[in-house]
């Protein structure tokens, strides 16, 4: 059998990684840059990480949600005290886009509306409910379209507010990423922040907030809209959230009520995913990695600022968008064939991405400098 041929891939085949580096079968070392897509929150194979999954794999890996699991209470607790959050609750789930569809359905039964607003440049998953609040074409099938699901100009408060007048009483929920990821690094006025604050409370619409890529540590806050004085509704993780073990959730407000069977899912919170939680928060919280973050990302901004071809530098903590003066697909390709360093790229084709782990250290992020530096001169 062949595999279904849907991903772009490098001709590399990582076979060990530790930290910030991988290593191919041919032992060619890279460093990452990208931690997979965001994923890689604490270094790849952290030992504590390690630890604490082959200790949970010798007592039991999986059984249904219809048992008590400790591991759930643990990890809810720990995230409760690190994000601030501890009136919320937490749904466990497998993945960042399950996490938006259960986020989008709890609001619907929350107060029985069906519209949803979605911003321009947005990417919340590629399942049913989720890839209709995705601003982009090409992933949206026809079964996934709907007038339901309404789009506003990024930033734009009057079609904002002209939205919410359109829709009146019919809007259920809208949903913004903390900071734009895949739409490349972009971030919101502290005006819309305010304007959603406002509009949301004042028409009964649930405030979804997805922090799967933003959140996490990454941005120097534990949640990016933590840099505003805004609490929303709902908030989704994944990603950074299991170092690589698929995991997902949200933080649900106390206003809504739980009750048997309104949500549920067969894997989600299966106590190897705990465990991988739960030690993920531990090494953000002992090794201070909320700092690291922003302390490493302002290093790497400060370095690279005069750098040739760079037109803007968009940034929070280790969550880094370069947008250049050109597509950088070439750049990126010579700075993984030449210098061996994984980046990411964006759906604006000038953005390079960077999302390094949180733990990477100013010697790591210098060999990247010095990549971008050496491409961006001999371009
Ligand atoms: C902001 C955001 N939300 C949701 C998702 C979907 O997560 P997953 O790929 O785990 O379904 C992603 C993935 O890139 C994301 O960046």
């Amino acid at each position: 059998m062949n595999l279904f041929n849907v991903y772009p891939l490098f001709n590399i085949n990582p076979v060990k990684a530790e930290g910030s580096f991988l290593w191919d079968e041919n032992s060619k070392k890279y460093l990452d840059f990208y931690g997979g897509h965001a994923v890689i929150s604490i270094g790849h194979n952290h030992p504590y990480y390690q630890t604490k999954l082959k200790e949970q794999l010798e007592k039991i890996s999986f059984y249904s949600n219809s048992v008590q699991n400790h591991l759930q209470t643990e990890l809810a607790e720990k995230l409760g005290e690190i994000s601030g959050y501890e009136d919320y609750s937490l749904f466990l789930c497998n993945s960042g886009a399950e996490a938006t569809e259960n986020a989008l359905k709890l609001a619907s039964f929350h107060n029985g509306k069906k519209k949803v607003v979605y911003f321009s440049g947005s990417f919340h998953g590629r399942t049913s409910a989720a890839v209709s609040v995705t601003d982009n074409p090409k992933i949206v099938a026809p079964v996934n379209f709907s007038e339901r699901f309404i789009k506003c100009e990024w930033n734009n408060i009057n079609q904002l507010n002209q939205i919410f007048q359109d829709h009146k009483n019919e809007i259920s929920a809208v949903i913004i990423e903390g900071i734009q990821g895949v739409g490349g690094i972009i971030l919101p006025s502290e005006e819309l922040i305010f304007s959603l604050k406002k509009l949301c409370a004042e028409n009964e619409v649930i405030l979804i907030m997805d922090e799967v890529q933003s959140g996490y540590g990454r941005t120097g806050n534990f949640f990016a809209h933590q840099e505003f004085d805004i609490q929303p509704d709902l908030i989704t993780i994944a990603k950074g959230m299991g170092n690589g073990f698929p995991i997902g959730g949200i933080l649900i407000s106390p206003k809504f009520k739980a009750s048997n069977g309104l949500l549920g899912t067969t894997f989600g919170g299966n106590h190897l995913a705990c465990a991988a939680g739960i030690a993920v928060l531990d090494v953000i919280k002992n090794e201070n990695l909320i700092d690291n973050a922003e302390k490493i990302g302002s290093y790497i901004e400060n370095k690279i600022k005069g750098f040739p071809n760079i037109k803007e530098i968009r940034r929070r903590g280790l969550m880094i968008g370069i947008e250049l003066d050109e597509p950088c697909a070439e750049i990126r390709k010579k700075i993984l064939n030449e210098h061996h360093v994984f980046t990411g790229n964006s759906s604006n084709p000038n953005v390079l991405r960077l999302l390094p782990a949180l733990n990477i250290t100013e010697k790591e992020a210098d060999l990247f400098i010095n990549a971008l530096e050496s491409v961006l001169q001999n371009h």
